[in-house]
């Protein structure tokens, strides 16, 4: 008889968002016509930009006709799309090669697809609070996970710990779900850690957008000693709306090795294997976001996003709530009140004010306490979820 992955049974019954969006279809179902708010999954809401659908449309037309027809892309990504990736780096003092940058299909996907460049005998250290595809796809691998856990006394920064071993080390930073974001010194110090252990860091950068600060690093690869011990994963999902659209990019500087293997050629092979790359008309659409005009419409956006955070910050505030994160990040971590379990919180929150958030819990054992909310909803929902919220906590 054929045996099915295992480790398959070692998974919690089933993901978060699925999880929730469960509870929410069961609450519609029991109370039809009912408008909920939704600041759960950080799904964005406004549409691509115009220079995006521009680019789109004029792809599909170029499919249309034989003299700009496009059959199979390259598997690690079209050379133009590279390019401008690359050259959005050097914008920003980071000094790539065209072909350290691969194109993806979206950072989950890529999260879990990159997996396959470690041994299953490797162990993953997950910061927690953590985004749960993380642990979900190294325990489908049946890999060792080193839970590490933070809180708001380091800021939900820890340092990398003197007494651990880990070959992978997951960093999020601007984080999902806490919105920290590690400084320079930070960051190095886990930079020199992976160096000095031999273990390589994958750096979630889905979120890099969305940093105020002009000193925090946007990518790891603006310190030194990165090249020789990090990926980074980055995403246009949050950035310029492509959640649905589906496209993103990966780092994987020639510098880094591990016993003898060059990661770099290692994922070539793999993409050249396991996939026929991202379709021509995405790439097209993607290309179009590091033009001038692309950059100035989804700053827009990102504004957009940015000023739900504030309105959403202010009802907290008036609350008296503990809160975190927001303002170089789309998500804000609060404390539940009064002590309140966080899947408490949640069903508190959609049967009281219908409105819909994500439990803390649902992002590692110490997210128990919190509770997060995204700003990535339209601006109605989030001002009639902020004074909803407001009446309800400020009792
Ligand atoms: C989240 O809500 O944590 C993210 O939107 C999930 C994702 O990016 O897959």
């Amino acid at each position: 008889m054929t045996t099915p992955n295992m480790h398959y049974a070692d998974l919690k019954d089933s993901y978060l968002f699925f999880n929730i969006a469960q509870k929410v279809k069961a609450y519609s179902g029991a109370h039809p016509g009912t408008r909920l708010l939704r600041l759960g999954i950080g799904d964005v809401t406004l549409p691509l930009c115009g220079a995006v659908i521009k680019a789109l449309h004029e792809a599909v037309d170029d499919q249309a006709r034989a003299d700009s027809f496009h059959g199979y892309m390259p598997e690690t990504g079209a050379p133009f799309l590279r390019e401008v990736i690359t050259e959005h780096y050097r914008s920003r003092g980071v000094d790539l090669s065209y072909d350290d940058v691969f194109v993806s299909s979206g950072a989950s996907d890529e999260l879990g697809d990159i997996l396959d460049l470690f041994d299953r005998s490797s162990s993953a250290l997950v910061i927690e609070p953590a985004y749960p595809a993380y642990v979900d796809a190294n325990v489908i691998a049946g890999r060792e996970i080193v839970h590490l856990a933070s809180g708001p006394d380091n800021g939900f920064l820890p340092r990398p710990p003197k007494d651990i071993k880990a070959d992978i080390i997951y960093i999020c930073s601007p984080n999902n779900p806490t919105g920290a974001v590690f400084g320079r010194d930070q960051l190095q110090e886990w930079i020199d850690f992976a160096n000095s252990s031999g273990s390589v860091i994958l750096f979630d950068a889905a979120y890099e957008a969305f940093i105020e600060d002009e000193d925090l690093p946007r990518s790891i690869f603006e310190l030194p000693g990165a090249r020789t011990c990090a990926i980074e994963i980055c995403s246009l999902s949050k950035t310029a709306g492509f959640t649905g659209t589906r496209l993103g990019y990966t780092v994987i500087p020639k510098e880094l090795e591990r016993k003898g293997m060059r990661l770099n050629d290692m994922w070539i092979r793999n993409r050249t294997t396991k996939t026929n790359g991202v379709s021509y008309i995405l790439q097209k659409g993607g290309a179009a976001v590091f033009t001038p005009e692309g950059q100035r419409q989804i700053r827009e956006n990102i504004e957009y996003y940015k000023e739900n955070a504030r309105i959403l910050m202010r009802a907290l505030d008036k609350a008296g709530i503990w809160y975190c994160g927001g303002k170089n990040a789309p998500y804000i971590w609060l404390r539940c009140p009064d002590g309140m379990g966080s899947w408490d919180l949640f069903d508190h929150l959609l049967n009281t004010i219908q409105v819909i958030g994500t439990p803390g819990a649902g992002f590692g054992a110490c997210g128990e306490g919190f509770f997060r909310f995204s700003t990535f909803g339209s601006r109605e929902d989030t001002l009639l979820a902020a004074k909803r919220l407001e009446e309800l906590l400020c009792r």
